[in-house]
């Protein structure tokens, strides 16, 4: 049997820790007393910090053979994963949670939304994306702007000294081009995921009085562009930055394929700036145990109490329900009220199931074998075989691969001027040994999904198309998890 805790330094000595002896003695006992083989049997510890998550406190996961097919359900060899969460198992419970998901009936029951999948193809995206698109009416049930959610409660994004800062240094680069005459008349900044606008206000508002200071006459020849996939966010951000009316234009747009509208903007961009968007985009997770690698598949479920709950509420029996959350993400809470009046009364009947059923949203996991690294695919054009100098380097782990941030990533950096910059405010995971000392996602923020980025790949990325990516943690609030990248095209 194999013990392993992946929780930071402060969470099992000093003043913050938790008391991890008796969960731990708790869920040994059980085991041991249980009919598993208990050398295929792995204890993994986490510390889940996010108050709202995907798991319940133990959880149980298969680990398929290596050398069967994926999908050879019961076969020999496979093993299995304990997952308990130290922040919430209490050690009078885990006896009886851990003898239950390892007796022969197996776990308790739960309701599949969906089938077996990889994560980043999950339904919680389509709850993600369902979030910012019809953020007003989440946000009315709820009372709460979605940046408070964010670390540190606001969002870094509409920081003034950053914004100060980065600008100088795009005055002093077009100083430099302009006495070079090899400053374009147009002088583009693209934003990618712009929330409600309160960056960019910041920055134009900011980009603006400098340009008076110093009267380069910069504002008049700006183009600042947001782009954004939820029409409702979009229409904040133009709202916020109405008095620069003239110097801006709002894009609907998929941050996973940019060139896919903007592609006018190839070679031009002097600044792509991106805050917390990659954490919130798709991904799948990798584990290697071993040194076999195994690819994490997933699929939502509900509890069956809650599932009941659900269903009752909206006058439903609880098989209807993976059906009904369907057509809530395709349809939204307007119009699945106005479709299914029987269940939802009002909007307001719609959103509420929306809440709910995002409440109890869980994720089941299980591994399975990844065979052929080099045939996976991370994103359009990123193969498999970038990651394995990462994923091999540092022994057994288990990490994010971030699909999502490296196909935007790897898709905007084309559209970057050759002395433009790519900056971006996110939570990266730099070092791998990150993976084994804390939770990185996926956590619930309010509506939407988080996950840590795996900056190591996008380093790789990076560097294969001649950029210099650099990381440091965000200079303007101190105690801060969010970092800084940069990217741009080597000397
Ligand atoms: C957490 S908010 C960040 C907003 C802002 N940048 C900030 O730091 O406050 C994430 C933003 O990314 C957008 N977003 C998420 N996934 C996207 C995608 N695939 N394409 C375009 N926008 C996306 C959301 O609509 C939202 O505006």
């Amino acid at each position: 049997m194999l013990i392993e805790i992946r929780a930071a330094d402060d969470r099992l000595r000093g003043p913050k820790a938790v008391d991890a002896a008796p969960i731990l003695t708790s869920a040994y006992k059980a085991a041991v007393d249980s009919p598993v083989d208990l050398s295929r049997l792995r204890l993994i510890c986490d510390y889940i910090q996010y108050r709202h998550n995907f798991r319940d406190a133990v959880e149980l996961r298969r680990v398929g053979s290596w050398n069967i097919e994926p999908d050879t359900a019961g076969s020999e060899g496979e093993s299995w994963e304990v997952a308990i969460d130290l922040r919430r198992a209490r050690p009078e419970l885990i006896d009886t949670v851990v003898k239950q998901a390892l007796s022969e009936d197996g776990a308790c029951e739960r309701l599949a939304l969906e089938g077996w999948g990889a994560g980043s193809r999950s339904l919680i995206w389509g709850f993600n994306s369902l979030y910012w698109k019809a953020l007003s009416l989440w946000e009315q049930s709820t009372g709460k702007g979605y940046e408070s959610a964010l670390p540190g409660g606001e969002s870094d994004a509409r920081n003034v000294e950053a914004a100060h800062e980065l600008i100088q240094r795009l005055f002093s680069l077009w100083d430099d081009l302009a006495a070079r005459r090899a400053l374009p008349e147009e002088l583009y900044v693209l934003e990618l995921g712009v929330g409600n606008g309160n960056q960019a206000r910041v920055f134009l508002d900011e980009l603006r009085r400098l340009d008076r200071e110093r009267g380069r006459g910069y504002y008049r020849r700006l183009h600042y562009l947001m782009g954004d996939y939820s029409p409702h966010v979009l229409e904040l951000a133009r709202k916020a930055v109405a008095h620069h009316g003239e110097h801006i234009s709002s894009l609907a747009l998929d941050a996973l394929r940019p060139t896919e509208t903007l592609g006018f903007l190839r070679y031009k961009a002097f600044l792509v700036y991106i805050s917390n968007v990659y954490d919130n985009l798709p991904t799948d997770e990798i584990v290697r145990i071993g040194g076999h690698l195994f690819q994490v598949e997933t699929r939502a479920v509900l509890s069956q109490a809650d599932a009941d709950a659900l269903a009752a509420s909206v006058n439903a029996a609880s098989h209807e329900l993976p059906d009904l959350i369907a057509r809530l993400l395709r349809l939204g809470p307007e119009l699945l009220a106005e479709v299914e009046q029987e269940h939802f009364p009002n909007t307001s009947d719609a959103v509420a199931f929306w809440r709910k059923a995002w409440e109890g949203l869980r994720l089941e996991e299980r591994y399975v074998p990844l065979v052929e690294l080099d045939t996976y695919v991370v994103a359009p054009e990123v193969g498999g075989e970038l990651l394995r100098p990462i994923v091999e380097a540092n022994g057994d782990v288990r990490m994010h691969i971030s699909n999502g941030a490296a196909a935007s990533f790897a898709d905007t950096l084309p559209l970057l001027h050759p002395h433009g910059v790519l900056l971006c405010h996110d939570l990266f995971v730099t070092d791998i040994h990150q993976y084994l000392n804390g939770f990185r996602g996926p956590g619930k923020y309010d509506g939407s999904v988080v996950n840590w980025v795996n900056g190591r790949l996008l380093g790789a990325i990076g560097s294969r198309r001649g950029f210099d990516v650099s990381f440091a943690p965000f200079a303007y609030r101190a105690g801060a998890n969010v970092m800084t990248m940069t990217a741009r095209a080597r000397d």
